[in-house]
This record gives structure tokens, C-alpha cells and sequence, in this order.
């Protein structure tokens, strides 16, 4: 059987930044930014990113493309003798459903969020009272209905297929996305006081730089770029032998930093020009955006606009999320796509509401004093995406050897690619490195030996 694939550059690129560009970029990126001293983070991360992120992108693309199969089965098809290998894509198959349950949990709140403008109720809350409403909203019930409408259209998306589902989707909401932002950034930009914010977002404050910033944004950097999940690798099998990877990648990472500093570049502002705290953690978007559009003349278009646009940016990713396993389940087991998404999305429904009970009945129940989110998110962030990458690394630099994959990402030598050496030294040392670290650090491991 023809596999399907993207119809071209383009389709990939929207498809790859689609999934990239997500919550990660709008809702944690400026939090944890927020929190790690703004502008020394911002350098730190952008290093991240160049020497660690992009050679591990390119590096999923040409693992897929060569192995021309499922995230499971390429590894498999690339080194038939080294079964070891296959645990990747397992562990990474696992990953990305975990992320997803309470992926959709988040987009469902900003759903919630983004109907509650549309039909004005959200507008009439005071600022102050906007803490308590995020709180008794994640509390309640509510958002396991917007949790299911969230994985309904995911669903919907991926069993229409790579060209017609994820691609065709991709490609109109990217746009959609940049003209949402592109407003919303000139608004929050001209408002009063505004430098402040662009100050918080670009002068280094390297006192608040310590080495757990480091680590975040290590972390952050494989998170925001959907590195570590089989998602890069899935795509890769997508792709035809003639696609320049290398140019795919550079402009995948671009688009996921762009969008992230615009992102910034919407928050930050708008946070110093009403006085709030740009440290306010997970709640930001929830609580600091609405007080900003609920102060400004047409707030409620402007929230509306807003929360669309974070929608639209997690759809897209969420869609990626599901076609892993999607394309594991289909190829393993024979069975069609539209089978495939019905179950899959019915498991995830359930796993989801551990997640959302986490912020109501269930916030009582915790592991070494972490809610079931807590843990999923930590986990899966923190612990099982650095593994992955971690054995991505291995498999390239060690197993499956850089230069098979330059050829890969040379076409078998139709183009060039003039980094060799130091991609070679990077996958093979410099990225395993850093992410042995990441592990150390998060796993608390790093304590026994200090
Ligand atoms: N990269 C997405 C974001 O920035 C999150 C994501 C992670 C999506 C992993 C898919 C896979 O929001």
C-alpha cells in the first residue's frame, strides 16, 4: 500500500509548524520567561535552540523519511538488527498521548475562554475578580465538555487524512494565526507603558539566570519545537526523497521562535502597562490577558480575536499529536484510520478527566505532592521527551552514524549540506550531553551527588 504524504514544501512546513507552533509558544513560553529573569532567558534559549533543537529536527525528519514508516516501525526499518532502537518510538508514541490528555484540557480552557468573550460574559468581570473565575472555571465541570470539543475536531482533522486533514488545516489556520497575532500585537504594542514590557523582554537580567533556567529552557526548547515525540518523524515519512530537509527545518525553527517572541511581544506589554505581575506562572493567559482586554476599548473583539488565535495555535498541534499514534495504531494493526481515531480519542477522553479533576475533586489526590496533572506534565516534559531525544541522539550519532544521515538529508547526495562536521560533533556528544543533564537536574538524581 502507497503510503499517503504532504503535497509538497509548503504542506510540510505548515503541517511541521503547525504542530510546532502551539500552547508551548503562547501560554508557556512567555510564563516561563516571565519567571526566569525575561531577556537572559531569551538568550539562553535561543542558544538552546540553535546548537540543540535544529540538529535534532533535522535529524527526526531524516530518521522518518528513511525509515519511511511510523514512528515505531522507522527505527525498526532503518537498523532490522538493533530492536532496542524501537523503544524510542514507543516511549515517544506513549509521550505524545499523555501530552495530548492534558494538552486538550489547557485548549479547552482557552476555548471556554474564547466563547465566554464571543458571547460578552467574560467582558463584564471586573479585573479583580478574574483570579477566582479562572479558578472556579478549572474547578468545575466545564471543561471536560471543552476538553471533548477540543478532541472532537482533533479527531475530525486527523481521520481526514495527512493532505486533506492536518495539511489542508494547517495551511489555512497558520495564516489565520499570524494576522490574529499581527493585530493583537499592534494593540498591546501602543498601549501606555508598553516599553516597560519590551524592556522585561529584551534587556538581559543575567542575576535571575541560574542553572535551573537552563535546564527550562533546554526543556522548553524540545517541547516548543515538538521534538521527542515522533511527531518530526512521522512527518519525515511524509515527506518525498526530493524535499530539501535542511531548509524544512530551518524554516520550522524561524516560524517557532517568531512566534514566540510575537507572542511575547502580545503579553508582555500588556502586562506592564496595567501593572501586573509578569511572573504570574501558569495563569497568565488566564487571568493577565482578560484583565488587559477588559481595561481596553473593544476588549471583548480583542479577547475574542485573542483566545481564537491560542486555539487555533493548539489545534494544530494537537492534530500532530494524534496522528502518531494514529499512524502506529493504523500500520500496526491493519485497521483503518477512522477506527483507528475512534478509539484512540475515546481513550484519550478518559484520560484527559484525571487531568481536569486535578483543578477540582481530585486536587486532594497527589503523588510525592503532585496533582495528576502535575505529574503527567512533569513526566512527560521533564523526564520522558529528554529520554526520547536523548535516544535519538544515540541512534543517529552512534547507531545509524551522521553520515547516513547527511546523505538522508543530502537527498543521496543531490544537495549538500556544508554543516557536517559540526552536526556530526553535536548529535554525537554535545546534544546527549545537555540532555543527561536536563535529567539529573529534573529527576532531583543530581541532589544525591551534591
Ligand atoms: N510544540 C507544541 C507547542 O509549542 C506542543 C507540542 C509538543 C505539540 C509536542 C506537539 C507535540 O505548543
Amino acid at each position: 500500500m502507497r503510503r499517503e504524504g504532504f503535497s509538497g514544501r509548503v504542506g510540510l512546513i505548515a503541517a511541521a509548524a503547525g504542530s510546532a507552533i502551539g500552547l508551548g509558544n503562547i501560554w508557556k513560553f512567555p510564563y516561563i520567561l516571565g519567571r526566569n529573569g525575561g531577556g537572559a532567558f531569551l538568550i539562553v534559549y535561543l542558544i538552546c535552540i540553535a546548537i540543540i533543537g535544529l540538529p535534532l529536527v533535522l535529524t527526526e525528519f531524516a530518521i522518518g523519511r528513511k525509515g519511511q514508516a511510523n514512528a515505531v516501525q522507522a527505527f525498526e526499518n532503518i537498523m532490522p538488527k538493533k530492536k532496542f532502537w524501537k523503544f524510542a518510538g514507543t516511549l515517544s508514541m506513549i509521550t505524545s498521548f499523555i501530552i495530548l490528555s492534558f494538552y486538550s484540557m489547557i485548549a479547552g480552557w482557552v476555548f471556554a475562554y474564547m466563547f465566554k468573550y464571543m458571547t460578552g460574559s467574560l467582558s463584564k468581570v471586573p479585573v479583580s475578580g478574574l483570579t477566582d473565575y479562572f479558578n472556579n472555571l478549572a474547578g468545575s465541570y466545564e471543561p471536560i465538555f471543552w476538553t471533548v470539543v477540543v478532541l472532537a475536531i482533533t479527531a475530525f482533522i486527523v481521520h481526514s487524512g495527512i493532505k486533506d486533514g492536518i495539511e489542508k488545516c494547517s495551511k489555512i489556520l497558520m495564516p489565520v494565526l499570524l494576522v490574529l497575532l499581527g493585530v493583537l500585537m499592534v494593540r498591546s504594542l501602543t498601549l501606555d507603558g508598553a516599553m516597560e514590557g519590551i524592556k522585561f523582554l529584551f534587556k538581559p537580567n543575567f542575576s535571575s539566570l541560574d542553572g535551573k533556567a537552563f535546564l527550562e529552557a533546554l526543556a522548553h526548547c524540545f517541547y516548543s519545537l515538538s521534538i521527542g515525540l515522533g511527531i518530526l518523524i512521522t512527518f519525515g515519512s511524509y515527506t518525498s526523497k526530493e524535499e530539501d530537509i535542511p531548509k524544512v527545518a530551518l524554516s520550522l525553527t524561524l516560524a517557532d521562535t517568531g512566534i514566540a517572541l510575537i507572542a511575547g511581544l502580545v503579553i508582555f506589554p500588556a502586562v506592564f502597562a496595567y501593572g501586573f505581575e509578569p511572573t504570574a506562572g501558569v495563569g497568565l493567559i488566564f487571568m493577565t490577558i482578560p484583565a488587559v482586554f477588559n481595561e481596553m476599548p473593544l476588549g471583548t473583539l480583542f479577547g475574542s480575536l485573542f483566545f481564537l488565535a491560542v486555539g487555533v495555535a493548539a489545534i494544530t498541534s494537537t492534530t500532530s499529536l494524534l496522528e502518531v499514534a494514529t499512524s502506529v495504531v493504523t500500520e500496526k494493526f491493519n485497521i483503518s484510520r477512522t477506527k483507528a481515531v475512534v478509539m484512540l480519542t475515546a481513550l484519550l477522553g478518559a484520560l484527559s478527566v484525571l487531568s481536569i479533576l486535578s483543578f477540582g475533586d481530585l486536587s486532594d489526590v497527589t503523588i510525592f505532592g503532585k496533582t495528576f496533572f502535575d505529574i503527567f506534565d512533569f513526566s512527560t516534559e521533564k523526564i520522558f521527551l529528554p529520554a526520547v531525544g536523548l535516544m535519538t541522539c544515540l541512534f543517529a550519532g552512534w547507531v545509524w552514524k551522521p553520515k547516513n544521515v547527511e546523505e538522508e538529508l543530502c537527498c543521496g547526495g543531490n544537495s549538500t549540506f556544508k554543516l557536517s562536521k559540526i552536526y556530526s560533533f553535536i548529535i554525537k556528544f554535545v546534544a546527549p550531553v545537555a540532555i543527561i543533564c536536563i535529567f539529573l537536574y529534573f529527576s532531583g538524581i543530581y541532589k544525591i551527588f551534591s
